[in-house]
């Protein structure tokens, strides 16, 4: 299996993103990161082990990161996930221990322990943790196989500010040291997540698998996307952060092409803009693959056979 890390806010879409690895025996879920996003950080760690219990995966490392961005203050969004981060399913306190390391201590000893080109990072929330853990130790660079992070936005615009996408606004000094990093990065914007909507026969089909963590699953989603449904009348909701899993598992279900991205940190206007050259209209370095297209059917399906098998 694919060895991976994932670096966490949950919010209930990074809830049914670290399901769909858990339940996916293609991915080894090495350790699970928590950072400050959607809810602070003793919420997003406490969260990430409430999901781990619910998985009956309580071996799993989990570690708690950043408790704010690198520089701009901390900016939380309770509006869409919540109160806890994780409303729309009741869920016991979780009674597995936090790992005593820091994130980005985890972050950086598994990436030196482990062969060279054989962990994927794949960051859900804002990218504090991975930042920092580039600059305290550059030589794993060249150590990291691959990054793929949901973030950004281009045609589709912003969610948090008509230019940025959450992860990016709330810390863009991290992403844009991310995306400089020369680490090969797969982004997953927006403009993917904005196609992979929620749906009454979407949702039902989880929740008829019958089981406490398709009921806990369904719970999740039928709340995620009551934010969007009501307030802009959209479909469903969007389902960001699955959508990195996916593309590790079923790349067929997406498409993309290479692009350079640059991370507006100058602007309070664009803040935290990602600035995708799809057309390429100038010669800066190709130095992410960003996708634009997702097979949502296929996505569904995808997570609610990794829900079957948990
Ligand atoms: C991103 O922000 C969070 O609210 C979601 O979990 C997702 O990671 C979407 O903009
Ligand atoms: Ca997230």
């Amino acid at each position: 299996p694919r060895s991976i890390i994932i670096d966490t806010d949950p919010g209930q879409d990074d809830a049914i993103a670290i399901l769909l690895a858990l339940g996916s025996p293609e991915l080894d879920v090495v350790g699970i990161t928590a950072v400050a996003g959607n809810v602070p950080l003793a919420l997003t760690s406490r969260n990430v082990r409430v999901i781990c219990e619910l998985a009956g995966r309580t071996d799993v490392t989990v570690c708690a990161g950043a408790d704010r961005p690198l520089i701009r203050p901390p900016v939380t969004a309770e509006h869409v996930h919540g109160k806890t981060g994780l409303d729309g399913a009741d869920l016991p306190e979780p009674s597995m221990a936090l790992d005593p390391r820091h994130a980005v201590d985890f972050i950086v000893e598994t990436l030196m322990e482990r062969p060279a080109g054989s962990v994927t990072l794949c960051p859900l929330g804002p990218l504090t943790n991975i930042a920092l853990a580039l600059a305290r130790e550059p030589r794993i660079v060249p150590r990291i196989r691959e990054i793929v992070l949901m973030g950004g936005g281009f045609f589709e615009g912003g969610n948090i500010t008509p230019a940025a996408e959450f992860n990016i606004f709330v810390d863009p000094h991290a992403a844009a040291r991310v995306f400089s990093s020369g680490v090969p990065i797969t982004m997953v914007p927006l403009d993917v997540t904005h196609k992979a909507l929620t749906s009454r026969a979407r949702i039902g089909a989880i929740r008829a698998l019958g089981t406490k963590v398709a009921e806990a699953a369904a719970g999740w989603l039928d709340f995620f996307e009551r934010f969007d449904v009501e307030k802009y009348g959209s479909e469903g909701g969007p389902l960001h952060d699955p959508c990195v899993i996916a593309w590790l598992l079923e790349p067929h279900l997406f498409a993309g092409r290479a692009c350079n991205v640059e991370i507006e940190t100058g602007s309070e206007l664009t803040m935290g803009m990602t600035v995708v050259d799809w057309w390429g209209v100038t010669a800066r370095p190709k130095n992410a693959f960003v996708l634009n297209q997702v097979d949502a059917e296929g996505l569904y399906a995808r997570i609610r056979r990794a829900v079957a098998r948990l």
